[in-house]
């Protein structure tokens, strides 16, 4: 393993930034980290400013789709400690997507430490308003330059970070999609492939013309079993259990969702991770045991959902009675701050050095 070499930015962008306005993934902090594999390991490992790439019209990746990318979070302790979110088990993801497309691990120890010198030079990018945070981007592509279907020798690795605000800034609708499938069984729907949000575009523009915000996916056999939305995992509140579909290989490993899963078995609550019907869903909510409806993404957190339409069936929900979704919220939002406990050690502080 190489060493990382650091060049910082001479024209600090971090003035002219409006924290108070954070839209999702528009504004860019001051450094990137880059990396390319040789074929053989993994070389020219540096921080620079952030900037423009260029690259090979054959390039691979643009060609067949060799790319994966991470969603992750950093956030500031009341002390302004800079503290990563979970980062070995999205080294672990990333990895996971790498071998799932035929690309080469990137070592999780390597990435841990990268991010913690990137936050060590733009821990003042993280914002502090509630439900804001420093999102950072892993990302790897194939960089061959042929146009041969094959899987490509060398890779880049970048990780650039964001400051931003929510994901959705209000309850979202979904739409039931009974055409189109995200993934199927064996296909790539578990790794966080590029092409699986790619696949996911013309759905989710048709469902934004007839007024939802998003498409629930249901499974590719029976467009029955509910898969997720694409850009979080999804839970529901029926009767006095909470339920999120089991991932069977289709669906992402989120780790907002397993956060949940942990905090809510913690509290005592009865979850379960199975295969979960639409039909099953429309009974509990004839029945009026519906309760909540709620998606659990990096970029989202808890994103509650108000609406969901399967086929002609419109099921319309009171979110201002939600009860789990916002203590997630809290628990969640509470501990990334400090002031809830770590207690499973998801937090990993990065020392900034002392200033004189
Ligand atoms: C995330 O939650 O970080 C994601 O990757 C979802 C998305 C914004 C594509």
């Amino acid at each position: 393993m190489s060493k990382i070499t650091i060049t910082k930015t001479t024209s600090s962008n971090l003035a002219h930034v409006d924290f108070d306005n954070l839209p999702f993934g528009q504004v860019f902090a001051d450094h990137m980290f880059v990396a390319d594999y040789d074929g053989q390991q993994w070389t020219n490992m540096e921080i620079k400013p952030f900037g423009r790439l260029t690259m090979h019209p054959s390039m691979l990746a643009l060609h067949y789709g060799q790319s994966i990318f991470e969603g992750m979070k950093a956030f500031a302790l009341e002390d302004k400690t800079p503290v990563l979110y979970r980062p070995e088990r999205h080294a672990a993801r990333l990895n996971a997507s790498a071998t799932r497309l035929c690309m080469p691990e990137f070592p999780e120890e390597t990435f841990v430490e990268v991010l913690e010198m990137l936050l060590r030079l733009d821990h003042q990018w993280i914002p502090s308003e509630p439900g804001s945070a420093l999102y950072i981007r892993p990302f790897m592509f194939a960089t061959d330059e042929t146009i041969g279907v094959r899987p490509s020798e060398k890779y880049r690795l970048i990780i650039f970070t964001q400051p931003t605000g929510p994901y959705y800034a209000k309850p979202v609708k979904l739409l039931a999609e009974h055409n189109y499938i995200r993934a199927a069984n064996g296909g790539t729907g578990e790794a966080k492939a590029a092409g699986n949000y790619a696949g996911s575009l013309l759905p989710a523009k048709i469902a934004k013309a007839k007024g939802y915000d998003q498409v629930l996916w249901l499974d590719a056999t029976d467009f029955e079993y509910i898969q997720e939305v694409g850009t979080m995992n999804i839970f529901f509140v029926i009767g006095d259990k909470v339920i999120t579909p089991a991932t069977d290989g289709s669906i992402l490993r989120g780790i907002t969702r397993d956060s949940f899963l942990t905090l809510l078995t913690d509290a005592g609550y009865t979850v379960e991770q199975r295969p979960l019907g639409i039909s099953e869903v429309e009974d509990a909510y004839d029945r009026g045991e519906l309760k909540e409806v709620f998606g659990a993404g990096t970029a989202a957190v808890v994103a509650k959902v108000c609406e969901i339409k399967n086929k002609d069936k419109v099921m319309k929900l009171s979110v201002e009675d939600y009860k789990v979704a916002p203590w997630l919220y809290d628990q969640i939002n509470g501990i990334r701050n400090g002031s809830i406990s770590d207690k499973h050690g998801w937090l990993h502080p990065v020392a900034l050095p002392v200033s004189v």
